[in-house]
């Protein structure tokens, strides 16, 4: 019986430590991703791209933020889309 609780154990921290180094490297990609691909994969889905020229800066930092909890990204994914969409004018 004690052998079986062993080998769920080791199981267990096994799989553990496995989903730790996997969400480390996770996180390492979406820090190497660029804004336009950001935007489709978060933000594409509900609407498509505007002209990044449509709007000022002050309001892009308002839309930013707005549609940062829609899309529950981070700020500096965030940032980045911004800055994709803005330089397509
Ligand atoms: C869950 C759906 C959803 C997601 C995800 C989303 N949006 Fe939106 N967005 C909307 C809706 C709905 C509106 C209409 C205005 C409102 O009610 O907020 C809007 C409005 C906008 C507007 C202004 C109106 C327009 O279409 O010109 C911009 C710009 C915009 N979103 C950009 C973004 C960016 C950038 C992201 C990604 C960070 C994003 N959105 C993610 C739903 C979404």
């Amino acid at each position: 019986m004690k052998k079986y609780l062993l080998i769920i154990t080791i199981g267990v921290v096994v799989s553990a430590t496995s989903l730790l180094i996997n969400g480390c490297k996770a996180t390492q990609e979406v820090a190497a991703k660029g804004g336009s691909e950001l935007w489709s994969e978060n933000c594409g889905r509900c609407h498509n791209a505007p002209n990044g020229s449509y709007y000022t800066r002050e309001q892009w930092d308002v839309i930013g933020t707005h549609m940062r909890m829609r899309a529950h990204i981070t700020a500096d994914e965030t940032r980045k889309i911004v800055d994709f969409l803005q330089s397509a004018k």
